[in-house]
């Protein structure tokens, strides 16, 4: 679409509007300055967006739990019995539902067992992680102290007001274990021994943990299973759990980005029992992760990464393309379940998502899998939230990789510093979605083109999503273009606006990010939107995450 066609489509689009009798609070003279349009139909649901899609993911991982999380009750860091405080006071403000732990692949070799008790009679472990630790990595990170085990985890979890998501290991424990968990966790005060155990470390009433993941990622460091042979354990492993009246939501380890046989064999294999076997999965684990910048000249995982924090345009836009085959993924999955299960009883769960740099760019140089997030992962960021936001009836939970000090981290901390990512900003101007309804919205713009090695390449122009609580909507959007804006006619369908107003997040400088000393270069800036009127035009800046909050009349 040129200019001058779009102009007309809207022209159009406008005067059709007017005489279906919608209410607009859209350009009139302005409108032959926009080159974008977002159109909401607030009579066109598309579901609850499940508040648990802005999930978390902490796992026992170098600086994650140990300096990230927990600092420990002696710390002279500021903390909440053992918690880093800023991080609690940030986890609130975002209104953090769920956090999955205590891995990724640390899971399938931990013994829960081994985090209960009195903290100073905790054995300590080698962690799964500790042959790609540093040697000036802290000890904690190769040899695991157990000082956070589940009563602490649990008392994170409700420091913060979020959700525990256990991942019970599957590769190097039996199914006894994990209902062993389960009743440590559930089983109502003095009704077992292993209540008794939980009452004495000063936890006598049950968790009441609802999610747990049936391994991770059984295809790889899970106990690299086919998935036939994981629809096996899996059904053995489910076979009894015990409930104590809780609903258990169990999550099935599933494919990792178009892996569509692991979901097709799966699914195979567990109906091969019945198809009453599927009532015992509540989701299906997704992983996606977007790390290969080499423009299809190798599929090497370590040679295909890129640079978090060098990098030209063309790699932000390879990056978002990666980030953006989720809504491909979602789908696919999604349809290649549909063959056994045709109600949709099991949702997808995609409990680790985000870009993954080669290593570089940590902020604590000791830290594995540490980098710093910039404007792009925001965008990245943003974009994801908006496409599980456009699938609510298929997505039940979704899981960030990871909290802190690690990938596409919401917040850094080392010691006693501490600053929040451009991610982690992120999920704050999101976090008005949960739980909302989401609505059909269309996005015009023009495509973005670059060069993608002497061949010409696109990218969309403008995308977002769009939910409504009560009478409250809020629109998101990003602009991917790193350095043309939008000039943005929206349209409301179905209710007139009272008041508004709107955030932003982005830079002059693609390459923006927060650091230990410049913790705010990428900060959101809010202002208040005339919407009074009948015209609201917007500017949406290049590389940039909106954030619009509308109360309808
Ligand atoms: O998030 C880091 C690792 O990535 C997780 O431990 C694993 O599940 C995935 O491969």
């Amino acid at each position: 679409m040129n200019r001058r066609q779009f102009l007309r489509d809207s022209a159009l689009a406008s005067a059709s509007v007017a005489l279906m009798g919608a209410v607009r609070f859209a350009a009139h003279a302005e409108s032959a300055l926009t080159d974008s349009r977002i159109e909401v139909l607030l009579d066109e649901p598309l579901g609850t967006i499940s508040a648990n899609i802005y999930g978390h993911f902490a796992e026992n991982l170098s600086g994650v739990l140990y300096d990230g999380v927990w600092v420990g009750t002696g710390s002279k860091v500021p903390n909440v019995d053992g918690f880093r405080k800023d991080l609690i006071e940030q986890m609130r403000k975002i209104k953090a539902p769920v956090v999955r732990y205590p891995g990724g692949c640390f899971a399938d070799s931990y013994d829960w067992q081994d985090g209960i008790g009195p903290p100073d009679q905790r054995p300590r472990r080698t962690n799964f992680w500790a042959g790609e630790t540093s040697a000036k990595s802290p000890t904690s990170h190769s040899y695991d102290p157990n000082q956070v085990g589940t009563n602490e985890f649990v008392h994170f979890c409700r420091l913060i007001g979020a959700e525990p998501y256990l991942a019970a290991n599957v590769r190097s424990l039996p199914p006894e274990a994990f209902y062993r968990w389960v009743e440590y966790c559930n089983s109502p005060a003095h009704s077992t021994t292993l209540a008794d155990m939980r009452a004495k470390t000063g936890y006598a009433e049950p968790f009441h943990v609802r999610f747990w993941g049936v391994g991770n990622e059984s295809w790889g460091c899970g106990g690299d299973f086919t998935p036939q042979e994981y629809a096996v354990e899996f059904r053995r492993y489910s076979s009894w759990l015990p409930s104590y009246g809780e609903h258990l939501s169990l999550v099935a380890s599933g494919p990792a980005d178009d892996d569509w046989n692991w979901t097709h064999d799966f699914f195979e294999e567990i109906v091969r029992k019945g198809a009453g076997q599927i009532e015992r999965i509540y989701g299906l684990a997704l992983h996606h992760y977007a790390w290969n910048l080499s423009r299809g000249r190798t599929q090497d995982w370590v040679a295909g990464k890129g640079d978090a924090l060098q990098f030209e345009a063309i790699d932000w836009y390879e990056l978002l393309k990666q980030g953006d085959q989720m809504e491909t993924l979602v789908n696919g999955h999604w349809q290649s379940m549909e063959e056994f299960d045709h109600d949709h009883h099991v949702k997808l769960v995609v409990d680790e998502w985000g870009p993954w740099y080669r290593p570089g760019s940590e902020a604590t140089p000791s830290d594995l899998l540490e980098q710093t997030p910039t404007l792009r992962d925001a965008v990245f960021s943003a974009m994801t939230l908006d496409t599980f936001n456009r699938h609510p009836e298929k997505i039940a939970m979704a899981n960030c990789a990871q909290l802190i000090n690690c990938l596409n981290s919401l917040y850094l901390a080392h010691e006693d510093q501490f600053v929040v990512t451009p991610v982690g900003h992120v999920f704050g101007m999101y976090a008005p979605h949960q739980g909302g309804q989401a609505v059909r919205t269309i996005f015009s713009s023009p495509s973005v083109h670059y060069d993608r090695d002497g061949k010409p390449a696109s990218f969309w122009g403008l995308r977002g999503s769009a939910s409504l609580r009560d009478k409250d909507l809020t629109l998101t959007a990003v602009n991917p273009h790193v350095s043309d804006a939008r000039d943005t006619e929206i349209v409301v369908h179905g209710a007139a606006a009272k008041s508004g107003n709107i955030t932003t997040l982005t830079h002059s400088d693609i390459h923006a990010h927060n650091t230990f000393q410049q913790r705010e270069v990428v900060v959101p800036q809010t202002k208040a939107l005339a919407v009074n009127g009948k015209a609201l035009v917007l500017r949406l800046p290049p590389a940039s995450v909106t954030s619009i909050q509308i109360q309808l009349v």
